[in-house]
């Protein structure tokens, strides 16, 4: 049976009337950059964050960036995240001017360590941005607790956590502010490039609104030296039909997730995600660890079963941070289970069938008898 890592056609084929619908009304308006689709999905997005703002913007990388220089970030400052991370969060940094600094991940987590966040701080650290890696949030009240006794910002990358809550409270709406991609394969997706900020400081909120516009905020008067990172009105259209559904499509990946964890309970050599007690984990990744990986996954590929790894190398190890000089050995959790990842097929419309079949062939690579089928 094949199995794909991820069906964006699936998805597109049950919204296929209505978001054909919204997108021929931005056409009919010619409502291409910015706009008014975008602020309808800027104001709906605010409220499902709990926040008072969104900031629609073009992508996950440039809302990270924009928040940073929104806060002040700038050259000689120091920013704390962590290894195990899309390049995207640490690249926001750089290209602020400033250096990532970063703390190991907590084991079973797999998210900031607020253990280890005290000793990373010196008198040049300006902000943190835990990242809510997978679809759940970092443990937020301690990493809050420090960052506020000290003075710093806090920047949630919710990237990957769109619908997931910390002690109920939604993504993003905890630290000064919140940063979403909507990179198509998200649990809520564009059909193109988008991301958003969402904060609830009004003067964050108008400093990102004119940094995204070439600093302006009237026309052609331009007070700061900004960027182009308008969202554009097709993806603001796209993502208010999406946005509807993404609680029930949340619900399906969690759903899944629950099969995935009854049927590999117990299987020797994997270990599966937990969801902290603080958590709604919306698994945008359903990550296992297993030690020989490459060998799953070749195996599993044999069976036309697709998985991803996120991520192979933490960034602290990658070419782009050599200069960071900062070994092997360095964040000895991060870089265990970049080694062991495999994400397996997960998204909303997966089927319970898919998922003993995934499960099946993985008993089968690691020496297990057949998934008993309940
Ligand atoms: C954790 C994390 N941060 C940042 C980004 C960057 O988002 P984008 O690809 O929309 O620029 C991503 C997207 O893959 C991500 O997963």
């Amino acid at each position: 049976m094949k199995v794909p890592y991820l069906d964006l056609k699936a998805q597109y084929e049950s919204i296929r009337g209505e978001v054909g619908d919204a997108i021929q009304q931005v056409l009919d308006r010619t409502a291409f950059a910015g706009g008014p689709f975008v602020a309808q999905f800027e104001k709906e997005f605010a409220s499902f964050c709990g926040c008072s703002h969104a900031v629609g913007v073009g992508s996950g990388t440039e809302a990270l960036w924009l928040s940073l220089l929104g806060l002040g970030i700038g050259p000689g400052d120091e920013v704390i995240t962590v290894p195990n991370t899309f390049i995207a969060t640490a690249e926001a940094i750089s290209f602020c001017g400033a250096r990532p600094i970063f703390v190991d991940v907590g084991e079973a987590t797999w998210t900031m360590d607020p253990q280890r966040l005290e000793a990373a701080i010196t008198p040049r650290t300006k902000a943190v941005i835990p990242v809510h890696l997978f679809g759940q949030t970092a443990d937020m009240d301690p990493i809050l607790e420090i960052a506020r006794a000290r003075g710093l910002s806090v920047i949630e990358d919710a990237c990957q956590a769109h619908g997931a809550e910390y002690k109920g409270k939604p993504a993003g709406s905890m630290g000064d502010a919140g940063c979403f991609s909507f990179y198509p394969g998200k649990n809520l997706g564009a059909y193109g490039e988008a991301g958003a900020v969402v904060t609830s400081n009004e003067g964050l909120d108008r400093k990102i609104r004119m940094l995204r516009d070439h600093g302006q905020a009237k026309k052609y008067y331009h007070s700061l030296i900004g960027w182009n990172a308008r969202m554009d009105g097709i993806q603001g259209a796209v993502l208010s039909v999406k946005l509807k559904h993404l609680p029930a499509w949340n619900e399906g990946r969690r759903r899944n997730a629950a099969i995935y964890d009854e049927l590999l309970k117990g299987v020797k050599g994997v270990t599966t995600p937990k969801q902290a007690g603080y958590s709604k984990h919306v698994y945008h990744i359903y990550a296992i660890r297993v030690a020989d990986r490459d060998r799953l996954i070749a195996s599993l590929a044999e069976k036309d079963i697709q998985c991803g790894i996120h991520y192979p190398i933490p960034v602290h190890l990658l070419d782009a941070y050599k200069s960071l000089n900062l070994g092997t050995g360095s964040f000895p959790v991060a870089e265990k289970s970049a080694a062991e990842f495999v994400s397996l097929p997960m998204f909303p419309e997966l089927s319970g069938e898919q998922i003993e079949w995934v499960v099946g062939e993985i008993r089968r690579n690691l020496g297990h008898s057949a998934v008993p089928i309940s």
